[in-house]
């Protein structure tokens, strides 16, 4: 006998996940996941593809920026930062073999029954590995099409052992892959400070002061966002996630060849273009605040399709967790008066417990007037 129509209405299946929607062969989207009309993604029947548009969005060769052009690449790199929020970085260094096993085990993962995925919920969000749905799926009155996998993978050592041991080889390959982005993120980080003046190119520039800043980073927090968007009945009506910017300094993101990213620039919605062997770099809120305004967090969403499975890997990066984020001293003078109040993770954590996360809210929330 066919279970009841009933099923897949109760509530509580949609505490379940969106995944567990899909296998169940939902053809309709549930009103939980309805946005209101001002917020869906909008398809404009005469230019379906007005989101594709010619714009290019910036490219760093990684390869570039360590070699004798470093300085021009800076310059574009920090152009990328003010103006876009965003980058992408190819020729990278990381070994091609460390990201394919990483989309292919976070893959086997989702693949999983439902009940092995739930052993890993939990509404703690300080807990080391939390598996869930949309975005506060306590909270938020409508639901996103995504489910996710966090791993916190600071310290490493500290943390493995909660990790998922199934699939078995996960905790290897996905502790691999987070040294390698915490790897490129040092490196980034590297460019980005020197671009804002804040970090020696050579070692007779480097100060102490410039060092320490690198320091903590080394020591900084890292979290692990595995994003898995079945495809979705009605693709039209809802979103992948709503409208946010990324709390931590600098995100690496990892998408893989299906398209769902959008930024957006100039008030419109761009479609970041996946690109083989490439990292999506985001601008996140605290280095908005460190540099004091000059660069940009980027708003961005995801979108989702009606045909093909997307997954994405974002790992975000910031300070230590119990550090308050300010303006770089360097950075405000008479012309440049201080632009933010400092703020810690406590904050944001209470912050987006008690509210949902809408656009930028929380950097503006941070803003001096
Ligand atoms: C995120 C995010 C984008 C994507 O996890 O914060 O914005 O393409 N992901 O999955
Ligand atoms: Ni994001």
């Amino acid at each position: 006998m066919c279970p009841p129509a009933m099923a897949l209405t109760n509530d509580d299946e949609f505490q379940k996940g969106v995944k567990h929607l899909f296998e169940n062969g939902v053809s309709k989207l549930p009103n939980k996941y309805i946005l209101p009309v001002s917020d869906r993604p909008k398809v404009d029947k005469e230019h379906p593809n007005a989101a594709k548009s010619s714009l290019k969005l910036p490219v760093i060769d990684f390869g570039e920026l360590q070699g004798p052009n470093r300085s021009q690449v800076l310059n574009s790199l920090s152009s990328a930062c003010e103006e876009y929020g965003l980058f992408q970085v190819v020729n990278h260094g990381i070994p091609i073999e460390a990201i394919r096993s990483m989309i292919d085990v976070s893959t086997r993962f989702f693949g999983l029954p439902y009940e092995e995925r739930a052993k890993y919920m939990s509404s703690d969000m300080t807990s080391p590995v939390r598996y869930g749905t949309s975005l506060n799926q306590r909270k938020d009155s409508v639901f996103c099409w995504r489910d996710f996998l966090k791993l916190v993978c600071h310290p490493l050592s500290d943390v493995l052992p909660h990790w998922p041991s199934c699939p078995m080889d996960f905790k290897e390959v996905a502790a691999t892959y987070a040294r390698e982005t915490k790897w490129l993120f040092i490196r980034i980080t590297e460019a980005i400070l020197e671009s804002l003046g804040l970090w020696g190119a050579t070692t007779e520039e480097k100060t102490e002061e410039d060092d320490e800043i690198l320091k903590q980073f080394h020591d900084g927090s890292q979290l692990m966002v595995v994003n898995c968007f079945p495809p979705c009945p009605e693709p039209d009506l809802t979103l992948g996630m709503p409208p946010h910017s990324d709390y931590g300094f600098l995100t690496l993101l990892l998408q893989d060849e299906v398209e769902g990213l959008q930024i957006q620039y100039k008030g419109k919605w761009i479609t970041v273009e996946p690109m083989p062997n490439s990292f999506v770099v985001n601008v996140g809120d605290h280095l908005e605040i460190f540099s004091n305004g000059r660069y940009k967090s980027v708003l961005h969403r995801v979108f989702v399709n009606p045909a093909k499975p997307r997954l994405s890997v974002a790992s975000l990066h910031s300070l230590p967790f119990n550090s308050m984020v300010g303006p770089s001293p360097k950075l405000i003078d008479q012309v440049n008066p201080r632009r933010y109040k400092d703020t810690d993770f406590a904050t944001f954590l209470e912050y987006i417990s008690s509210c949902e996360p809408k656009k930028k809210n929380f950097l503006e929330s941070r803003k001096l007037t």
